[in-house]
């Protein structure tokens, strides 16, 4: 198996890539490998935040260039992609990818289905695809757009070149930048501190912020204010409120 699922801690789970000897070149069956993880991880009631890494020198080169340097569009057609895709886009627990080295196409199109983004100094993040006769093939033009605007984003679509961690933390790319060795730890904090706090809550906050904002404004707010009513129906409301009044720690539960 080229992706482990592996535990965090403290309802932590961690993901991570590993097949260095390609720069975790992402083919059918890593895909295919992410999509039953990250589904399982959906139905796991035991772990609340999840982390996405690869290996020391890269995070993700994109997508396998050698698994599809002579295909035709019927076969990439038939090999739908985007069924595995569709797992990480809808993981409704928060998703923190841990980028050190190399975040290209498909890689930084992963690294971009993530919540927050924590980068390594040394990380290089670009969507190098024109420079290989194609163009991203897993949302990259429409999330790097949204991320970080137009302006940067035709840069690095229509260039292809490498833009440095602290360029990504600059334009919002990034969440953090750290230095290198301390990518995977910080992330795995962030995550159990996540973990820690309500999870419908949590839930709902990614629901909101990845579908209201592709709403008009009016729409999102409503959904916004029927997720808020919702969250007085939870235990983890009367928990939250009652132990701020009684000076206490909360334990939310996830009910
Ligand atoms: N696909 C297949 N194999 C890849 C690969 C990829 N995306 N990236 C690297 N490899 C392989 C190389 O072919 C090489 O294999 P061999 O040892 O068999 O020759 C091995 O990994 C090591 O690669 P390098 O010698 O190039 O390693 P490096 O450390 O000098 O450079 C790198 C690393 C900068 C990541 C460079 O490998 C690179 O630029 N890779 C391609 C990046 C790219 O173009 N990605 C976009 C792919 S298209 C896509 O992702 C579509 C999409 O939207 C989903």
């Amino acid at each position: 198996m080229e992706v482990l699922l592996e535990s965090g801690g403290d309802r932590v789970a961690l993901v991570r890539i590993n097949r260095p000897e390609a720069r975790n070149a992402l083919n059918s069956a890593m895909r295919g490998q992410l999509a039953r993880i990250f589904a399982d991880l959906a139905g796991n009631d035991e772990i609340r935040c999840v982390v996405l890494t690869g290996t020391e020198k890269v995070f993700a080169a994109g997508a396998d260039i050698k698994a599809m340097a002579d295909a035709q569009p019927v076969d990439m057609m038939l090999r739908a992609s985007e069924r595995d895709w569709a797992l990480i886009k809808d993981f409704p627990k928060p998703l923190i990818a841990a980028v050190n080295g190399f975040a290209l196409g498909g890689g930084c199109e992963l690294a971009m289905h993530a919540d927050m983004i924590i980068a390594g100094e040394g990380a290089k993040f670009a969507q190098p695809e024109i420079k290989v006769g194609i163009i991203p093939g897993a949302g990259g033009t429409q999330r790097l757009l949204r991320a970080v605007g137009k302006f940067k984003a035709m840069k690095i679509l229509l260039t292809g070149e490498m833009v440095s961690a602290q360029e990504a933390e600059a334009m919002g790319l990034v969440t953090e930048v750290v230095p290198d060795t301390e990518v995977l730890d910080r992330a795995l904090e962030l995550a159990r501190s996540i973990a820690l706090l309500p999870p419908i809550a949590a839930r709902k906050i990614k629901e909101l912020v990845l579908q209201g904002g592709d709403l008009p404004l009016d729409a999102a707010l409503v959904m916004e204010r029927h997720a808020f009513q919702l969250m007085f129906g939870t235990e983890d409301q009367k928990e939250g409120m009652h132990a701020f009044l009684d000076k206490r720690v909360p334990n939310f539960k996830g009910l």
